[in-house]
Formats: C-alpha cells, sequence, structure tokens
C-alpha cells in the first residue's frame, strides 16, 4: 500500500508572517495525523521560519528548487546540503515553471536529482506535458523523454527516496484539472515506464502526485484513482482551509 502524499507548493508567494500562520495553522489542524504524509514547500527565505513553526508535528519541509553542486561560486542558487541543514526533507526538482519558465533541460534536473539524492534529501521529480504535446498525441512520449533522461543514472535504491508529480502544464493554474481517465492513464503509463527502467518493485512502490488545478472539490475523485498517491498543489495550498480539505479528501 502506498500512503498518500499530499504537498503545497507555495512557488513565489506568502511573507514571512502569512508563511509563519499558513505552517502553523496547517501543523497544529493535522495534530500529528499520519494517515497521510503532508508537505509544504516555502519560498527559501521563509524555509527557517516554516522549519521552527513545524518542529515537532508530523509535516514534513521540502524546498522549491536545488542547484547540483554542494557549494561553490553560484550567484543566487541554494545547495542540497544547505537544504537539508536548515530542516528540508524533500526538494522539488523540475517544475514546469523551471522547465519552461527558466529552460532547465533534462540533463540538467537529472545532476539536481542526483545531488539531492547525495544529501540525503527526498526528490518530488516533477514530469508532464504542455498542451500542444497532448493535441499532438504526443503525451506519452514527453513523459518517456522525462523519465529516462531525469531518472537516468539513478538506481532502484535510490528511487526509495524519490516522488513522481504528473504535472499536465496545461492544468497549473488554469482551473482545467485533468478528467480522471487523463490522470489515471498517465499515472499509469508512468508507473509501466518505472517498472522498464528501474523493475516492477520499484514501480510498485514509487508515489505518484497528481498536480494542476487540485482544489477541495475535484481532489477526493482524482485521489482515489488507483494510481493517484495524492496531489501537488499549488494555489490552493495558500489557503489553510483548502490546503487541509485536500488532505482530508486524500485519507477517504
Ligand atoms: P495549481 O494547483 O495552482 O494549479 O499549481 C499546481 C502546481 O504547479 C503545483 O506544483
Amino acid at each position: 500500500m502506498r500512503p498518500k502524499f499530499v504537498a503545497g507548493n507555495w512557488k513565489m508567494y506568502t511573507s514571512a508572517s502569512s508563511a509563519k500562520a499558513l505552517a502553523t495553522t496547517v501543523a497544529m489542524s493535522l495534530k500529528g495525523d499520519k494517515r497521510v504524509m503532508v508537505a509544504v514547500c516555502p519560498p527559501f527565505p521563509w524555509l527557517s521560519v516554516v522549519a521552527e513553526a513545524l518542529e515537532g508535528t508530523s509535516v514534513l519541509l521540502g524546498g522549491q528548487n536545488c542547484h547540483f553542486e554542494k557549494e561553490g561560486a553560484y550567484t543566487g542558487e541554494v545547495s542540497p546540503i544547505m537544504l537539508r541543514e536548515i530542516g528540508c526533507q524533500y526538494v522539488i526538482i523540475g517544475h514546469s515553471e523551471r522547465r519552461h519558465g527558466l529552460g532547465e533541460t533534462d540533463e540538467f534536473l537529472n545532476k539536481k536529482a542526483k545531488a539531492a539524492l547525495e544529501a540525503g534529501l527526498k526528490v518530488i521529480f516533477c514530469v508532464g506535458e504542455l498542451l500542444s504535446e497532448r493535441e499532438a498525441n504526443r503525451t506519452e512520449k514527453v513523459l518517456e523523454t522525462q523519465l529516462t533522461h531525469g531518472l537516468a543514472g539513478l538506481t532502484a535504491a535510490q528511487m526509495q527516496s524519490v516522488v513522481l508529480a504528473y504535472e499536465p502544464v496545461w492544468a497549473i493554474g488554469t482551473g482545467k484539472v485533468a478528467t480522471p481517465e487523463q490522470a489515471q492513464a498517465a499515472h499509469a503509463f508512468i508507473r509501466g515506464k518505472l517498472g522498464e527502467q528501474f523493475d516492477a518493485g520499484t514501480a510498485a512502490h514509487v508515489q505518484i502526485q497528481y498536480g494542476g488545478s487540485v482544489k477541495p472539490d475535484n481532489a477526493a475523485g482524482l485521489m482515489s484513482l488507483p494510481d493517484v498517491d495524492g496531489a501537488l498543489v499549488g494555489g490552493a495550498s495558500l489557503k489553510a482551509d483548502q490546503f487541509l480539505a485536500i488532505v482530508n479528501a486524500a485519507i477517504g
């Protein structure tokens, strides 16, 4: 049985005080309930204030990105070791806003994933197709390429620390959620590919989150699908009541 995992990607939102308040409300409301894994991924500057708010609670902390080097002359970058030191257990790698907005390639993301795992972080590795790619019936090809190159060289043992997030780019921040059929088909495809790239045990074990316009009213439908193991939530993770409703939907 794969435990459900709901993560909030706060993107470049919140202030120091609203981040602290949001993290505190989420953690206090969950009261250590471990039926669903829950994480929040605040902007870098608020990681320490949120880490403090989450101390002793069941809510996990994640970064939204990291560099592939341990340290160095990389102005503006943050290393996976720094994320570990500040209390992160997870890091998001390969979000479409970085792939498409900032031109991050599969090879570049592969280096980041390896570095994050070496630093002892778990990785939420995002994949997903553009609308034009879906319309051209290229969804599976795109996912296959992102998985093959993005996870190249990882061992099955390392895959125990990797969570996949299927985020169709056309569903992110648009209010256009994938239908249950589209989501299940993509997740099953991803799991099948993990079986080919690694082994059947790895494919059965890896959690695959869905992301893209997840809201309280569609969360239960998506997370009841056989291959959907949780959600990576953007906009709705910024409102404690909405995020908590999505976590509750994961409990079923
Ligand atoms: P929305 O939930 O705002 O569509 O964002 C999804 C996302 O990008 C999570 O990483």
